[in-house]
């Protein structure tokens, strides 16, 4: 059977996706281009408005190719869990809606599926413990860098956010499941694993874990024999523990980069959102890990036109935006979701003004992004190779895709032999707009 994964969101998306081709390549199903496939999964994302709208134009276009060769549609993640059954009457071909704690139980639906051809089915109920998957691959399977998932869903309800509706209560897996996954991972090749939740700060604090800390789980995997780098996402400011602060130092394999949400560098929308720390929190933990590791790599989300953010508000944001210097960020207009607390607050700020605000944002990022690339230029880096860097229409054998400890992505000339998976000194050369370029030394010939 011939299927097509789309995926749209976070890193928990990707991973969800990952795991679905993988579940379905062990019973002989195939993963094909979008024009051969006859079954379509679409892993949704709710966060905004935009990315549900993508979704229902997606929906359209398979359409057509489902009706010219008897195809159907799986729709999941956080839209599906959001808008659920409806689905079926909007989009005839869907015939499978499952949310994220769905995942587990759609290779065995979608069997059900092609076996009944008049069949449709929801997979829509959220789980009170971690959904545990069989991560069995076959030999030489084993991605060079692997998203390991540590818990499910979220218990902050920031105010603007839908994520605790769409994944639910906050659910952390077994400590020695994780562990599991990760040393087989590790043996069979992987080199770089990042931890994934929405949270990974809180990660046992729901009482489902086994009673291990965030920072007790990260000092056991930056311990597993033979895993070169690791990485974790999301922190949220409130939940970042000393204990972790202090792995960064203390483990020479732990990447030192991080994505620290900042979403408002004003303390009354901060405390309007429901984020439950003040920008001087903030400011103290942007102190505090990079007196740690002063090569910390850090990058934030931010959301500009928050009901009720004032011109003085909005110039907090940017003040704080300058103090820290971010290397990079991500910078949202506020987006009204069904159901959240602020969809019912009073002064939304006008959607010009939030594009202004989000403008004169993400020119002054401009700038500390470009600065951080030009930083890197003169040095020497160890850089994880992902694989060739094919220029479109100029297959190149001797250019190559990897990244530096801090994640950015160098973009390097070195020797025509495949050097995928290799952790490889390159000399940065150039700062591009997001990359930067580089060379390795004739001793890798
Ligand atoms: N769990 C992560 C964030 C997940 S959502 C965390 O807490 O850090 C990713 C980002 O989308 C958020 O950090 C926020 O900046 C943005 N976002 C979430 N809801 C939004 C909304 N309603 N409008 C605009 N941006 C939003
Ligand atoms: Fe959303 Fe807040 Fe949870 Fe992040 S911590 S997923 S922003 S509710
Ligand atoms: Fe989107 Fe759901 Fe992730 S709303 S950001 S796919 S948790």
């Amino acid at each position: 059977m011939k299927f097509h994964i789309v995926t749209f969101g976070c890193q928990m998306n990707d991973a969800d996706s990952a795991w679905l081709e993988l579940a379905l390549t062990r019973r002989g199903w195939e993963h094909v281009p979008e024009e051969q496939a006859r079954v379509f999964v679409v892993n949704t994302c709710s966060v905004r408005e935009k990315p549900e709208h993508k979704v229902y134009s997606l929906l359209g276009r398979l359409k057509r190719y489902c009706e010219g060769r008897d195809g159907f549609i799986c729709v999941g993640g956080c839209v599906a869990q959001q808008v659920g059954q409806e689905f079926w009457r909007r989009f005839p071909r869907v015939r499978l809606v499952f949310g994220p704690d769905g995942l587990a139980s759609v290779p065995d639906s979608l069997e059900k599926l092609m076996a009944r051809p008049g069949l449709r089915i929801s997979l829509l109920d959220f789980a009170d413990s971690y959904q545990e998957r069989d991560f069995s691959r076959g030999p030489g399977k084993a991605p060079i860098q692997a998203y390991v998932s540590i818990m499910q869903g979220c218990d902050n309800f920031c105010a603007y956010c839908i994520v605790p509706y769409t994944r639910g209560r906050q659910k952390s897996r077994s400590s020695s499941n994780i562990l599991q996954e990760c040393s087989e991972l590790v043996q069979a090749g992987t080199r770089e694993i990042t931890l994934l939740g929405q949270n990974v700060n809180s990660y046992g604090l729901d009482g489902e874990g086994d009673g291990l800390s965030f920072a007790r789980l990260l000092e056991e995997i930056c311990k597993i024999p033979g895993v070169k780098r690791v990485r974790f996402t999301t922190s949220h400011p409130k939940d970042l523990a000393p204990e972790v602060i202090a792995a960064f130092e203390r483990f020479p394999n732990l990447c030192p980069a991080l994505h620290l949400p900042l979403q408002s560098g004003s303390n009354s929308v901060l405390k309007r959102m429901g984020r439950r720390y003040t920008k001087e929190k903030y400011l103290d933990l942007v102190n505090r890990l990079r007196q740690t590791r002063p090569d910390m790599v850090l990058s934030t989300d931010i959301i500009v036109g928050f009901p009720g953010e004032t011109e003085a508000d909005f110039s907090q944001t940017l003040d704080l935006v300058r103090k820290v210097a971010f290397d990079s960020s991500f910078s949202f207009k506020y987006s009204d979701r069904p159901g959240v607390r602020a969809a019912s607050f009073a002064d939304k700020v006008p959607e010009e003004i939030k594009g202004f605000r989000l403008d004169l944002l993400q020119r002054e990022q401009d700038v500390f992004t470009e600065r951080s690339l030009q930083n890197l230029v003169g040095s020497t880096r160890e850089c994880l190779v992902e694989g060739r860097s094919l220029k479109p229409g100029t297959p190149d054998e001797t250019l190559w895709k990897g990244r530096e400890p801090g994640g950015r992505i160098v973009n390097f000339s070195g020797p025509a032999r495949d050097l995928t998976g290799e952790l490889i000194p390159v000399t940065i050369t150039q700062a591009k707009k997001h990359s930067v370029f580089g060379e390795v030394g004739k001793s890798y010939d």
